[in-house]
């Protein structure tokens, strides 16, 4: 880590309890919790990684109210707010685990998955993240399993300057993180059988895109 800049999450505002309200996640929550809706398979139980305040959790689970939400994040505080947000929807949403995909195995005694989602973690952390991300889905995914993610990504001459930017921002911040390129995720993914099935478009160039087994 670059010790002129301290390693910056969004920002995050006490709320209740133990709940962190992030203005970013207040803003998309429900357009991401909208794609996923229709998504995710029915009754799928979903894993998500690096789930922040976990405000992404309640939304989803609200929007979609037959699925189950298991949160995670390596960061105590970040999951004491999953928790303490779970209690409005304690039917859908899990106790959150502490997973970091840079540890090797990180899958290891977990139950199988339909959905992975992961939103705005793969740009702060090292590139290892998303190949423990990308290997997860391989252990963890059904045949007909999903593994989703959201964020922004550089798509070469189509890439948003706003997205350039920010790659600039984050590697000043910590050489190891930066806006990744689609077609490097892309091929993550295909190393551990999956193919892009879809590209959403999403507000203030953010992408949702969904991975699914290439024989699923
Ligand atoms: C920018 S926040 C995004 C939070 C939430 N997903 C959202 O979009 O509002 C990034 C999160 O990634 C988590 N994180 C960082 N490195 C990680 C890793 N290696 N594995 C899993 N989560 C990680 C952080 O603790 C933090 O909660």
């Amino acid at each position: 880590m670059s010790k002129k800049h301290p390693i910056h999450l969004e920002r995050r505002d006490p709320h209740e309890g133990l709940r962190l309200q992030s203005p970013s996640a207040g803003r998309n929550s429900a357009i991401i919790a909208e794609q996923l809706a229709s998504i995710l398979p029915e009754h799928a139980n979903v894993l998500e990684i690096a789930s922040g305040t976990g405000e992404h959790a309640v939304a989803s689970c609200k929007a979609r109210r037959d699925i189950m939400w298991r949160p995670s994040d390596p960061d105590e505080r970040s999951r004491q707010s999953q928790n303490a947000w779970r209690t409005e929807i304690p039917e859908q949403m899990q106790e959150s685990l502490a997973i970091d995909t840079t540890k090797p195995d990180w899958w290891n005694g977990l139950e199988s998955y339909k959905a992975l989602f992961c939103a705005n973690m793969i740009h702060i952390a090292p590139w290892e993240a998303a190949l423990g991300y990308a290997a997860g889905a391989q252990h963890l995914l059904g045949s007909d399993g999903v593994a989703i993610l959201y964020g922004p990504f550089l798509e070469g001459a189509d890439t948003a300057l706003s997205n350039l930017e920010f790659d600039a921002n984050l590697k000043d911040r910590n050489p190891l993180w930066g806006v990744r390129s689609l077609d490097s995720v892309k091929h993550i993914f295909a190393d551990v059988g999956f193919n892009l099935s879809a590209r959403i478009e999403m507000p203030k160039n953010n992408r949702i895109l969904v991975f699914s087994h290439r024989n699923g």
